[in-house]
């Protein structure tokens, strides 16, 4: 038990760091949580319209839950779901923020290239075709996360399926207000900046 618990906090700890935050207020754009839909991800750091702090921040999201994941992996063998977990509250609920964080998208995308990279490289896919196509990004992550747990059934096994499940289910929470204004026809597309 003590041992998944270090891994939880492990976990937590490394996907707590709000890079999106950190990466726009050291360039000097302000608080991002007062810009766009206030929220700390890739997607609205994009719209200050700085496209490479919007890369940094997928790739740094991403790879803070595929490397927590990964260490585990490694040097542990046991508690990968439970890191992946920890990884993905970490980045919803940071201590840091008052437990005010991000919607998990790419740190959720992270933690399945650690479980089983089919996953991930599908979920990812999946997230391009829709963005590509129809140009929302929340639009995006919906389906990837809504295929995601039964994707793991057959590429990570049945135990990874269940956390997966939560990770979506958790993904879907947080999007509520963007479900709404794709409901609503409120949702902007990706890349519209917004005025500062
Ligand atoms: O990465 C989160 C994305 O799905 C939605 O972001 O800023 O449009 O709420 P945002």
């Amino acid at each position: 038990i003590s041992l998944y618990l270090g891994v939880a906090i492990f976990g937590y700890l490394m996907g707590s760091v709000p890079y999106g935050l950190l990466l726009t207020r050291m360039a000097g754009l302000g608080d991002i949580r007062s810009i766009g839909s206030g929220n700390i991800g890739a997607t609205n750091v994009l719209r200050t319209g700085n496209k490479k702090l919007a890369a940094a921040t997928l790739l740094l999201d991403g790879l803070k839950g595929f490397v927590a994941v990964l260490l585990v992996k490694l040097f542990l063998h046991h508690g990968v779901l439970v890191a992946g977990l920890g990884a993905v509250l970490g980045h919803l609920f940071p201590v840091w923020l008052g437990f005010k964080g991000g919607k998990g998208v790419a740190t959720g995308l992270g933690v399945f290239y650690g479980f089983a990279w089919p996953l991930g490289l599908l979920c990812c896919a999946l997230w391009l075709l829709v963005a590509f196509t129809l140009r929302y990004s929340s639009l995006s992550a919906l389906v990837a996360y809504a295929v995601a747990p039964i994707a793991a059934l057959f590429l990570a096994g049945p135990l990874a399926a269940e956390a997966v499940l939560i990770i979506s289910a958790l993904v879907y929470w947080k999007h509520r207000p963007n479900i709404k204004r794709l409901l609503s026809g409120e949702e902007p597309r990706i890349g519209k900046k917004v005025a500062s």
